[in-house]
């Protein structure tokens, strides 16, 4: 792992109080008053657990951007959802991106700018509404069934993204990789997690990232996953879809859920202790490694009956919040949806369950 000596390295000519002193302020406040000041300068290591408060209340702009192209699954970002998802009390944005399906064919792998630049005005949406924001790779489906093909090009990514954005505020979060699964299992995905933190912190060492775990973002993972013990600036995330069969019922994505159609969730005691003891699974795992936690996506399809969708998703989010995890909604308006576009409503009962 890469250290964080080249920032030391900045400041090497530096008093140590006016160091320490730079970790929380900028670094004008040592200088002589006529200096000018160097951006490279202006470092300001962040508090993941203060960060992790920015995330407390999430909605993941899902089916946006990690579709193929943008529109193909029915979701256009629009300027007036910030205002509108700020404005009812969220917190912040998580904005899921297939950065894999829009570059050159060979290394370096460059990024489509029109991409880039679609991506950079959803950031300027959230810093203008004063939402955070947490941008990931979503539905990278090659790197998952070749690994090691295709690791060059997902470190190229992360290397493009970093450059891109290092200039933003603190505000933007990068999450590595959304779900690993299948070939890049558990410790495949720790060698791969390891070198994209190097790429990142060999240009950026503010931005806090958030570090999920293989086998689909699950907790069934979370002890095999080895956070790197230098980086100190990070968020541990897990997803939560339990009972998949009652999330998951009739999701066309899911082969033979239409079985499980009818499947209810009625709040009983047996049903909240399964979701209570599976969080505090996480929250001691997280206490013993010094972690903050995002639950990044949680959601019951619209197949389920809304009763029950509601009672879930307000004990989940409840549970979540009792353990001091931040969360993030899946998601804003398309099978999850807590906002219908077609009639710009808000599904009041499920927000009413989100945000209390
Ligand atoms: C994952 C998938 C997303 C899906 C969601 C719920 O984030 O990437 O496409 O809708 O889980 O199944």
């Amino acid at each position: 792992m890469l250290s964080h000596s080249f920032l030391y390295r900045k400041f090497a000519g530096m008093t140590a109080p006016c160091f320490l002193i730079t970790l929380i302020f900028f670094v004008s406040s040592c200088s002589e008053p006529n200096e000018p000041v160097s951006s490279s300068y202006l470092v300001e290591i962040p508090d993941p657990f203060v960060q992790n408060k920015l995330l407390a209340k999430t909605i993941n702009l899902g089916n946006a951007l990690e579709a193929p192209n943008e529109g193909d699954w029915g979701v256009v970002l629009k300027g007036v959802y910030f205002e509108k998802i700020k404005e009812v009390g969220f917190t912040a944005v998580r904005i899921p991106v297939r950065w894999s399906a829009h570059t050159s064919a060979e290394f370096p792998f460059i990024i489509d700018p029109v991409l880039m630049e679609r991506v950079g005005w959803a950031l300027d949406q959230a810093e203008k509404n004063s939402l955070a924001a947490i941008i990931n790779i979503h539905h990278y489906e090659e790197i998952f069934s070749d690994p090691l093909k295709e690791k060059e090009k997902f470190l190229a990514l992360w290397k493009q993204i970093a450059e891109k954005f290092i200039n933003r505020p603190t505000t933007l979060f990068y999450e590595l990789l959304n779900e690993p699964h299948d070939q890049l299992d558990a410790e495949l995905w720790n060698n791969f997690l390891d070198e994209a933190i190097d790429t990142i912190r060999a240009i950026d060492s503010t931005h806090t990232l958030i570090i999920g775990t293989a086998e689909w973002g699950s907790i069934s993972a979370m002890n095999k996953l080895i956070l790197p013990q230098e980086e100190k600036n990070s968020i541990f995330t897990f997803h939560y879809y339990s009972p998949f069969q009652f999330t998951h019922q009739g999701a066309e994505w899911v082969d033979g859920s239409n079985a499980w159609l009818g499947t209810s969730w009625n709040g009983f005691q047996s049903e909240k202790e399964v979701i209570s003891l599976d969080f505090l699974k996480v929250k001691t795992w997280a206490r013993q490694h010094n972690v903050p936690v995002l639950l990044g996506e949680f959601g019951a399809y619209s197949k389920a009956d809304m009763e029950s969708r509601i009672r879930w998703t307000q004990y989940v989010a409840r549970s979540a919040e009792q353990d001091s995890f931040s969360w993030a909604y899946w998601e804003f308006a398309l099978g999850f949806g807590i906002y219908d576009p077609d009639i710009n409503t808000w599904r009041e009962p499920l927000l009413e369950a989100l945000i209390h």
